[in-house]
């Protein structure tokens, strides 16, 4: 038989999604686990920033609490051993554990954002998902709007300030905020799973959403309300040549798709395919992959969309790079309803994530000066 694949599978992590991170991360790890061509390294990154090797960093879901770790051991991804180092100062003991391919299920910042990436690039390994730029792109709200509208997808109106701009500026913000007009929805530019994010029926509950949201980024956005909106959903899946998944809906227990409505209540549905007309089905897939390609994805995306009850119009809201991906989660929902199951469609993206890196080997970083100007001193 072939040598097995070795998948480091890095979950958790400094985010307000970290909880999300280890229920995506366990059920990943298993059902790699059942494919007997992956051997899978477990890596658990703590609230703190701490690694763990192994699955106990999934204490935390019981405890709430970060587990106890020996202070004397070190983790580091080494390019040129193409592996996770593990030193123990205490055993004076250097091991090195080959990976041939990371997946990264982390949500939110430092894990959806572009940063973890920087390092799996500089570690020279390949990894699922997005690259740095795009995973940047699609977290931060406010760019990732530019560029759709720039892209001729449509968007909702927002404006942007910062939290310095808020302090010195409140009038002149509320003004520009109220000629967009009430409702609004008020957002942290970098979070996910609604953290921060509140909508206002009047002057102040806008003020009170926009001290909670200069409490998780430096930027905040503001942008128009589409009231008892659907929200439909698409899962891409690809690199060059994404394709798109059936759309899925949500129909969220309460005003919005909040955090509680997310996880804690339990009484939000979930409903594939949408109920959506042919025609509207195949513009909004179509809708959705110039979407993950105008942000430069790669391997996966699931492409967030509002559609307005009254007009039927469709708004571009956000792409997750790292959704939600326990095996009920919208993201292989919307696989499994268009033919590809979950084992398959990990698979699928660890495959991607190796075909991004030899794509990637293709570009020079060698440059030969004609006449070795630098020698000249
Ligand atoms: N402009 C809007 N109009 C109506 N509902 C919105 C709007 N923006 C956000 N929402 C609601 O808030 C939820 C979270 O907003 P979203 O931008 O998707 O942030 P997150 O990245 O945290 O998921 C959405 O799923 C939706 O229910
Ligand atoms: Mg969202």
């Amino acid at each position: 038989m072939d040598k097995k694949i070795n998948v480091a599978v890095f979950f958790g992590g400094v985010s307000g999604e970290h909880e999300v991170s280890l229920v995506s991360g366990n059920s990943i790890i298993q059902e790699l686990k059942k494919n007997d061509k992956y051997n899978v390294i477990e890596i658990g990154i703590g609230k703190s920033g701490k690694w763990f090797l192994g699955d106990q960093v999934l204490e935390t879901l019981k405890t709430g609490k970060e587990p106890e770790t020996d202070e004397s051991v070190f983790f580091s991804l080494d390019p040129a051993e193409k592996g996770l180092v593990v030193i123990k100062n205490s055993e004076n003991k250097k091991e090195l554990i080959k990976v041939d391919v990371i997946f990264p299920v982390l949500h939110g910042t430092n894990g959806e954002d572009g940063t973890i990436q920087g390092l799996f690039r500089l570690s020279n390994i390949p990894y699922v998902g997005c690259n740095v730029p795009s995973s940047a792109l699609a977290m931060d709200k406010i760019l990732s709007k530019r560029i759709f509208a720039s892209n001729g997808l449509n968007v909702v109106p927002d404006i942007f300030f910062t939290r310095k701009d808020w302090k010195e500026n409140q009038e002149d913000i509320i003004k520009k905020c109220e000629e967009i007009g009430y409702n609004l929805f008020i957002k942290p530019a970098n979070t996910g799973s609604s953290v921060g994010i509140t909508k206002a029926h009047n002057r102040e509950e806008l003020k009170e959403g926009i001290e909670l949201a200069s409490k998780y980024d430096f930027m905040v956005q503001v942008e128009k309300s589409i009231d008892n909106a659907r929200e439909i959903e698409v899962a891409i899946l690809g690199n060059d040549r994404p394709k798109a998944s059936v759309a899925g809906e949500i129909a969220p227990s309460g005003e919005f798709y909040d955090y509680a409505a997310k996880y804690e209540d339990g009484q939000s549905l979930t409903i594939v395919p949408a109920r959506i007309t042919d025609k509207q089905m195949k513009d909004i897939q179509e809708k959705a992959v110039k979407a993950f390609i105008s942000l430069g994805c790669r391997g996966l995306s699931r492409v967030d969309f509002l559609m307005d009850p009254k007009t039927d119009e469709i708004y571009l809201n956000e792409i997750n790079t790292l959704p939600g991906f326990t095996s009920i989660s919208m993201y292989p929902k919307l696989w499994e309803a268009s033919g590809i199951k979950y084992g398959k469609l990990l698979e699928n993206v660890i495959n991607l994530a190796f075909e991004e890196f030899d794509e990637k080997h293709k570009n020079s970083t060698n440059f030969q000066s004609k006449n070795d100007w630098y020698k000249k001193g």
